[in-house]
């Protein structure tokens, strides 16, 4: 702060009076450049734990928001929101600012105080393949990719045995109905749709973990993260459909419609009771890997092009480069059984009589 002050006359008096304004808030006893470095430093360890060369932060540009923080930082001028404060003081503060010696570090500060933003620009950390080219995707990183386990049992079925089986199973059958009504044999359309509502529960049912686990002062067990794992898993099936069919707009508006009801109604059900819910999820998913083995069917038959794969895929999945939509739906279909198998597990937790903290959540389960 010594330096900052010693800079010139105005400054330090604009330093002395945002002192008296805000007291010790605005002041780190960190220098800018230790901060700068801890950011980089994160960042760099994130790399490294994924195993991803890391490449060193290009300076910030002095064009953005991050420009207001350095230039905030090091002339001692910044630091403070922007609806804080007082404008006559900072009309005053410019004024004196024009006389000073040192014009142009004084007339930065000035721009300062009008300035508009009042949040802290972060710089994207940069990755690198193995194979040494630049990692482009920003929606996920190189560490949460994964090979998916293709030997899983497909054939593999709850029976429901009790009502509240039952009554899961037929109500997912029902739904099917008006979906193969809809979609027929329109596969790339259907799963995308479908991939709308698989992303749903996940979410759902991992906040209202997370809501709980607050709540109660208690771990989760891990099923907070399992939960949002398959929803984002869910999520980037959507992202990788979306490259090989596109939704018209009567689509959008039933995806619009359906997210509505169905997130509401999925809220309550897993409110009501988890153990009903979650079996749902796990008969959905039954009728999921039904849908990929018949989108499989086409393809096969040539019904559907087989085409490359979308780079989204092949990254996602780390599939080899020349992959084709085949390999997808593979790939796809293997999490759905993924999903099935935790959905049920997580039910039938329930029906033991113990709640699913008390069980390990299967992190990381591809
Ligand atoms: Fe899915
Ligand atoms: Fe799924």
């Amino acid at each position: 702060m010594m330096m900052m002050v010693g800079r010139s006359g105005a400054s330090k008096q604009l330093a002395v009076s945002m002192l008296g304004m805000a007291g010790t808030r605005f002041f780190s006893t960190a220098t800018p450049q230790a901060a700068i470095a801890g950011l980089r430093g994160s960042a760099l360890v994130s790399e490294k734990k994924g195993g991803f060369s890391p490449v060193d932060i290009p300076a910030w540009p002095k064009t953005t928001a991050v420009h207001h923080m350095q230039s905030g930082y090091l002339h001692g001028t910044r630091s403070r929101s922007t609806l804080a404060l007082n404008q006559e003081k900072a009309k005053e503060s410019e004024k004196q600012t024009k006389t000073d010696s040192d014009h142009s570090v004084s007339a930065e500060a000035g721009r300062d105080e009008k300035g508009i933003v009042s949040y802290w620009g972060v710089p994207p950390s940069k990755v690198v393949k193995e194979d040494g080219t630049e990692w482009k995707w920003t929606c996920f990183r190189p560490w949460e990719t994964y090979k998916s386990d293709l030997s899983i049992d497909l054939t593999k079925h709850h029976v429901p045995t009790n009502f509240m089986d039952k009554l899961a199973y037929w109500s997912v059958k029902i739904l099917r109905w008006p979906t193969d009504l809809f979609f027929q044999r329109r596969y790339g359309c259907r799963a995308m749709m479908l991939e709308t509502v698989a992303a749903v529960p996940g979410m759902v049912g991992g906040m209202l973990l997370h809501c709980k686990s607050l709540r109660r002062f208690e771990q989760s067990g891990g099923w907070i993260k399992a939960l949002l794992e398959e929803a984002e898993n869910e999520r980037m099936h959507l992202m990788t459909f979306m490259e090989v069919s596109k939704p018209r707009w009567y689509e959008r508006a039933l995806v619009f419609t359906v997210q509505g009801i169905f997130f509401n109604a999925y809220f309550l059900g897993y409110l009501i009771s988890p153990k009903f819910a979650h079996r749902v999820v796990g008969y959905l998913e039954e009728e999921a890997i039904h849908s990929y083995t018949e989108f499989l069917k086409e393809l096969d038959k040539g019904n559907i092009d087989n085409v490359p794969a979308p780079a989204i895929a092949i990254d996602y999945w780390q599939l080899p480069k020349d992959s084709t939509l085949r390999d997808v739906v593979m790939v796809v279909r293997a999490d759905e059984a993924h999903h099935r198998d935790v959905n049920h597990f997580a039910s039938d937790v329930h029906y033991q009589g113990r709640e699913l903290k008390d069980s390990p959540a299967p992190i990381g389960y591809h």
